[in-house]
């Protein structure tokens, strides 16, 4: 389809919100997060070493201090990806031409809106596919966008990135662009990292595209205080965890009897994030009929966040099969911005 074809057949601008709204809610989903997440839970605190899924970070308050560790000083892979994205979007647009936008854990969508302004110049009904586990968070900053981009059609997947890719709707533009940015590959170990990028390919026709933001290598200097920060902001999304499985498992961890700690694996490349128990101290959640003891120092591992290189990430794409035909880096070579395109299979 051509640019113009798909200017005359989809004109929306005269659309309302509500027409320009869809919300698919992925039941399994649910299922995911309400039930079975119980069960990760009590295998992670009955293991040894102790451990949580990092899913549990993001309640609506792990989701708000999140937004802030975006700002701090100390944080600054948002700024950097910011800026990248700002500098190159207008080139992104060139490569792609007219795109349907698929987004990977868009939150709220703030940086996407770079990418919305630069395809807005192409002057075509552009659609975008947020996909995110809290259908609230979706549903508002849809809303949000649709206000601000007339000619925008949203398609929002509620959901596992694993299901939702899984169930996207056929593309109406001429190609399809799946983002995945803010270094969110980093929080996968190896494995899951494989996984997702057959997801991934699943979801592309070949000649489609996938852009990945990644944090790259640099010194335990910078790194350390991005994760420990002076306000403690990441130190109360740690801990946030914790009042969250509270309220959803009628527990009693006390916050206060448990320490925030994160450092860089140098060996692994990768920050690591624990809570630590100040002292002995037995835990209940009731709901899931689970007592836990702590000894003294014991730690939770709750976070991976794995920083890579550039050339070896950059391989392992091309093996994939999403050959990286742009990358883009800020100056100090932070912070890397990779377009990739599925290789056309023989
Ligand atoms: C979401 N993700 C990319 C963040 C990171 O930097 O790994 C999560 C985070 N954890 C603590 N601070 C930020």
């Amino acid at each position: 389809m051509s640019i113009s074809e798909a200017v005359s057949n989809k004109n929306t601008s005269h659309k309302s919100i509500e027409e320009r709204l869809q919300i698919q809610r992925l039941v399994e989903a649910t299922k995911i997060v309400s039930s079975s997440a119980g069960s990760d839970v009590v295998k992670g605190l009955t293991q040894f070493p102790k451990s949580l899924p990092a899913y549990y970070f993001y309640d609506d308050r792990g989701s708000e201090l999140f937004e802030q560790i975006c700002e701090l000083p100390e944080y600054y892979l948002t700024r950097t990806e910011t800026a990248i994205l700002q500098e190159y979007a207008g080139e992104i647009v060139k490569i792609t031409g007219a795109c349907e936008l698929v987004e990977l854990g868009s939150g709220s969508s703030t940086k996407t809106r770079i990418l919305l302004d630069a395809y807005r110049q192409l002057n075509y009904p552009l659609r975008y596919l947020p996909i995110d586990v809290s259908a609230g968070m979706l549903e508002s900053s849809a809303r949000n966008l649709l206000k601000d981009y007339p000619s925008l059609q949203v398609y929002a997947l509620a959901g596992t990135y694993e299901l939702a890719l899984a169930k996207l709707p056929p593309t109406q533009s001429p190609t399809r662009m799946i983002g995945f940015i803010g270094s969110s590959l980093g929080n996968l170990n190896p494995h899951e990292c494989d996984v997702f990028f057959s997801q991934i390919i699943n979801a592309l026709q070949p000649g489609e595209y996938f852009l990945l933001g990644i944090d790259l290598h640099k010194s335990k200097e910078i790194l350390e205080p991005a994760y420990d920060d002076s306000q403690g902001v990441s130190a109360a999304f740690n801990l946030n965890m914790l009042d969250h499985l509270n309220r959803r498992f009628e527990g009693d961890f006390d916050t206060t009897q448990f320490e925030h700690w994160a450092f860089y694996n140098e060996t692994k490349n990768q920050i690591e994030m624990h809570l630590k128990s100040v002292r002995s101290q037995t835990v209940q959640l009731k709901s899931l009929n689970l007592t836990v003891n702590f000894a003294q120092n014991e730690t939770i591992f709750t976070e991976i966040s794995r920083k890579f290189n550039l050339n070896t990430i950059q391989q392992q794409l091309t093996t994939k099969g999403l050959v990286p035909i742009q990358t883009w880096t800020d100056a100090k070579q932070w912070f890397a911005l990779l377009l990739c395109q599925l290789q056309v299979r023989d």
